[in-house]
């Protein structure tokens, strides 16, 4: 409804950094360094590549095209692009998965990019110094959340402040709009970033083993643990689905998230070499230095073994209780307990920005809201529906989030779309939207990757994993007794969130109520 020209990034490193910053968050240096260690380290490297080159670039690149081509019509969210790819009433609804996934994901995300503000000034403060065991730092942590009643912390004060403060640090960025808010935060954010995490890298290869260590705690068994290629699991479909899981989690595609972003490109912009830029980028701080920070910090200090062990005990155990503990122990301690946090938190925001602005797009695009207030209606329903993570983390509310839509949503989005993108709008159209204004070509053999392998690969994982998950998840059969109604309460806030954005959207489009929803074809 409103009828200003559509905002655009200023500049195109700012955008390669924004897209980048989207995709380098959490996930690089929590989430990976996790799965791969659980994989059998080097023996997931194969998997992850493969679903690299066969779904995470191509679903960028198809990604891009979609959100340029929705830009073009003045469209920010995967809701109106669907409608453009497909004009059948169902498309707009299966497009606000792309806003539904990041609201619901940002729900959770913005607090554990809280934790990690709350933990940098825990380290310069050297408040958990002198905790001498990885169970010593998760009662730390524990006590922090407000899952464990201890001597560390009284109540959930803290969380609840460093909270506050994340979700307005926000909120602040995205009042700036995209070029003066998230562009400029990628700006500084992105090379402070890959500092931080070079010096870390390079101080994590640099340990020397702890006193009486054994002869498997060393730099080089780190890097021997997730660079020796081993063969063997490559036929353990599980280690596939978790690969193919972790492309779509830290490439930030199957979300809706990219294209968004690529709405504000410029009707011409270069799409192959902006996603083949982003994602060399992320691929390099996630492997080379995601992997190498904590896996090989956690090998020398605890062996492969004890890191593997690390990995498995939980999801944050690497990052909030192993690392924090092998940084104390050296020499400038606050300060290396700082970047490592600092990064984190970087990471974090970066992303979060991200995760939070297809539905301002909606309700400014849509609605005719002014930015300020699109932001101040997104903050406050985050602040609201954060409250039970908040208040029940203990009780699995937060791994149903992640579940459900950060897991298994991703792989259905990305699945939908591929075959809305590559069937029903058409390859051909497809493929010369991709390459319109490329100054490299893609291999034609991508067009049958885009059409079959992506789609393919994508519904088998979809069935392993229904038949792997499902049914425990349906059973609750690894929820105990007292949690499940914490259970309940989290996938029937999934469903409202869908209901209501489902609402929005249908007003959005309700006939007559936005003229740009009457385009008769999409402006190819
Ligand atoms: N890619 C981010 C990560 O690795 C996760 C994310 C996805 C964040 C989509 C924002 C948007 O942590």
């Amino acid at each position: 409804m409103t009828s200003l020209p559509r905002e655009r990034w200023a500049t195109r490193i700012g955008l390669v950094l924004a897209l980048a910053g989207n995709a380098i968050g959490l996930g690089n240096f929590l989430r990976f360094p996790r799965q791969a260690a659980m994989n059998g380290g080097g023996a997931f490297l194969i998997p992850y590549l493969t679903c690299l080159l066969l779904i995470g670039i191509p679903l960028l690149w198809v990604e891009l095209s979609i959100g340029r081509l929705g830009g073009r019509n003045g469209r920010g969210h995967t809701a109106g692009m669907f409608d453009l790819l497909w004009r059948h009433p169902i498309a707009k609804y299966i497009g606000a998965l792309g806003i539904f996934i990041p609201f619901a994901v940002a729900t959770y995300y913005t607090y554990v990019e809280s934790w990690c503000l709350a933990y940098a000034v825990f380290a310069l403060r050297g408040q958990y110094f002198g905790l001498g065991s990885v169970d010593a730092m998760g009662h730390f942590l524990h006590g922090y959340q407000g899952v464990e009643q201890n001597i560390h912390f009284d109540g959930l004060t803290w969380a609840y402040g460093f909270f506050a403060l994340t979700l307005l640090a926000n909120l602040w960025v995205l009042s700036g709009g995209v070029a003066r808010g998230i562009e400029k935060l990628a700006r500084v954010a992105m090379p402070l970033l890959i500092v931080l995490a070079c010096v870390l890298a390079v101080r994590s290869l640099t340990l020397d083993p702890p006193a009486g260590a054994g002869s498997d705690q060393s730099v080089a068994a780190g890097l021997r643990f997730i660079w020796s290629p081993d063969l063997g699991p490559l036929t353990d479909p599980t280690v596939w689905l978790t690969a193919a899981g972790q492309i779509l989690f830290t490439l930030s595609v199957g979300w809706g998230i990219v294209h968004c972003y690529a709405s504000y490109m410029q009707p011409d912009e270069d799409i192959v070499t902006s996603g083949i830029q982003c994602a060399g980028l992320n691929e390099f701080v996630e492997v080379i230095l995601g992997g190498t920070i904590a896996l090989v910090a956690a090998v020398v200090f605890f062996g492969t073994a004890g890191a593997m062990r690390i990995a498995q005990s939980g999801s944050y155990d690497l990052g909030f209780q192993a690392m924090p503990l092998v940084l104390e122990q050296l020499a400038l301690p606050r300060l290396f307990g700082a970047a490592w946090f600092s990064l984190l938190f970087l990471a974090g925001i970066t992303s979060s920005v991200a995760l939070l602005q297809p539905l301002i797009a909606l309700l400014e695009e849509n609605f005719g809201w002014p930015r300020r207030r699109a932001v101040a209606a997104t903050g406050i329903a985050l602040a609201c529906a954060a409250q039970p993570v908040v208040l029940w983390l203990g009780h699995g509310y937060m791994d149903q989030l992640d579940f459900w839509a950060g897991s298994l949503g991703l792989v259905i989005f990305a699945l939908v779309e591929v075959i809305v993108f590559g069937w029903i709008f058409g390859i051909d159209r497809g493929w010369s939207e991709i390459n319109r204004g490329a100054r490299l070509r893609i291999p034609r053999a991508y067009r049958t990757v885009i059409r079959w392998i992506m789609p393919g690969m994508l519904a088998a994982i979809l069935v392993a994993w229904a038949l792997e998950r499902l049914p425990d998840e349906i059973s609750l059969a690894r929820v105990e007794a007292g949690d499940r109604v914490y259970v309940w309460l989290a996938r029937s806030y999934l469903i409202a969130l869908f209901a209501a954005i489902c609402v929005l959207v249908r007003r959005a489009y309700r006939e007559g109520s936005n003229p740009r929803s009457c385009t008769p074809s999409p402006h190819v």
